[in-house]
């Protein structure tokens, strides 16, 4: 049996890679190859290396002017691209070389609180500026446009009058931890080997 092979891009702490990471811990079928990062300072470097995943450093314009990126993940043969915490647009040809290959995490309910800005605490001001009464997760497919690939997976959780931006977060959180590696492990068995 071949391994299926996974590539996570980071820019930030990596909670949600390190749970990944976490989850395929000692399965033979897959294998965390690389963890990509255009964030020198970024915390998901150090979890990374708990977890003794190699690491490629980048910056914009190797991403964005060159072909590296995509060679490298050719190379390794990677069959599915996650993105976890990934504050970078992903480059056209990157999305057409990998087609329906390239998954994103969004602390929201797309297509509410979408788009180029709405990341991270940014989208949870807005959600308790907006007094919703609900939040929650959503992993999708990337295209060359931020947040509007075709949803693959929702989850919500509720948002009281009282919670604070970082309360909001935090639920958020939990669902992604408990959900985002369980819905890749999904997606790979679905490819074809
Ligand atoms: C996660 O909440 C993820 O949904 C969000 O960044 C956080 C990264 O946390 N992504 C976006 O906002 C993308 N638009 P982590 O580094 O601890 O995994």
């Amino acid at each position: 049996m071949t391994k299926k092979r996974l590539a996570i891009f980071a820019s930030g702490s990596g909670s949600n890679a390190e749970k990944i990471a976490e989850y395929f811990t000692g399965r033979t079928d897959i294998e965390i190859s690389l963890i990509l990062s255009n964030n020198p300072q970024a915390g998901v470097i150090a979890r990374a290396r708990r977890y003794q995943i190699p690491v490629v450093l980048f910056d914009r314009k190797t991403f964005y002017d060159t072909h590296r990126i995509i060679e490298i993940l050719q190379n390794e043969h990677i069959d599915l691209v996650v993105l976890a915490g990934f504050m970078m647009l992903i480059p056209e040809a990157m999305v057409q070389a990998f087609p329906d290959k390239i998954v994103n995490i969004h602390p929201a309910l797309l297509p509410k609180y979408g788009g180029k800005g709405m990341y991270g605490h940014f989208v949870h001001e807005a959600v308790v500026a907006a007094q919703e009464l609900e939040s929650g997760v959503s992993i999708h497919f990337v295209n060359e446009r931020y947040d509007e690939g075709d949803i693959i997976f929702q989850a919500t959780c509720e948002v009281i009058p009282t919670d604070t931006p970082e309360e909001v977060a935090r639920k958020v959180q939990v669902l992604e931890h408990q959900h985002y590696p369980e819905v890749v492990d999904k997606l790979l068995s679905a490819l074809n080997s």
